[in-house]
């Protein structure tokens, strides 16, 4: 008897860690369909019968729930809200304009949440619901400060997904917070730590190890559980 072939939704896939998701995901035999904002080179050609590339914007509930009919008949082992920005990071939050900082944590935070609560009863028995969350977005810790409204759009996503896994408690599937490491992407930047092939082989790896698992886990890409 053949297995079921795995099916992940990948939400911002256009470049960085999303990209390099879909690409490993699809290496492994996954399908995959995979969100962008506008047209994305990469992803266009990664053409293949296994992977289907979608359009929405995660601030946009319009084009949230439209991307929801779509994918009506299908259910997934893996929903990752990868997408995410880190506007004005540098800066200490009274230096941020509002709306800025309003804006990083509606991308970060309130976004992510609400979209896999559009999801929810399109994740399999035995799926992950997956946030990319950061070691930044850890209280405990933040010890050197600096990141501001970022690392605070991180935490709040984190509670929010405490919040959604408690909400949600009984159902049979779990739910991932994870940090990717710090790796070279447009965000991460060319001085990070690590290289995204070496990021998205560990974050698939640490996927599979939490299929079929319930509760919330908050771990980095080697598995490693990170202090709330
Ligand atoms: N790189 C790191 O070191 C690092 C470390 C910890 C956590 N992270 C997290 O990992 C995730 C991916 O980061 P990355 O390094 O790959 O960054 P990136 O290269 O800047 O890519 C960000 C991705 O998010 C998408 N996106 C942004 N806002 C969106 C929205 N409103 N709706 C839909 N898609 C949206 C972007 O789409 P467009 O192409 O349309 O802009 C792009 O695909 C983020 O959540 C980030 O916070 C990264």
């Amino acid at each position: 008897m053949t297995e079921r072939r795995r099916n992940a939704l990948i939400v911002g896939a256009s470049r960085g860690l999303g990209f390099g998701l879909v690409e490993t995901l699809l290496g492994l035999g996954w399908r995959v369909t995979a969100t962008q904002r506008k047209a994305s080179p990469q992803l266009a050609a990664l053409a293949s019968e296994a992977l289907t590339v979608e359009t929405a914007d995660i601030d946009d509930d319009d084009a949230v729930c439209a991307l929801r009919e779509r994918l009506d008949a299908q259910s997934f082992d893996l929903v990752f809200v990868v997408a995410g920005v880190a506007t004005a990071i540098a800066d200490p939050v009274h230096e941020v304009p509002r709306e800025v900082a309003a804006q990083v944590y509606l991308t970060n935070a309130v976004s992510p949440v609400r979209f896999a609560e559009t999801f929810v009863d399109r994740v399999a028995t035995g799926g992950t619901i997956a946030f990319m969350s950061s070691i930044l977005g850890s209280v405990a810790l933040n010890e050197s400060g600096g990141s501001e409204t970022y690392r605070a759009s991180k935490a709040a996503l984190n509670t929010y997904a405490r919040s959604f896994e408690a909400r949600h408690r009984g159902r049979p599937f779990g739910v991932l917070l994870i940090h990717p490491g710090w790796v070279r992407t447009d965000m991460g930047g060319a001085d990070a730590d690590i290289d995204i092939a070496t990021s998205v082989a560990g974050m698939a790896e640490v996927i599979e190890g939490q299929i079929g698992k319930t509760g919330i886990a908050y771990l980095d890409y080697e598995g490693q559980p990170l202090a709330w």
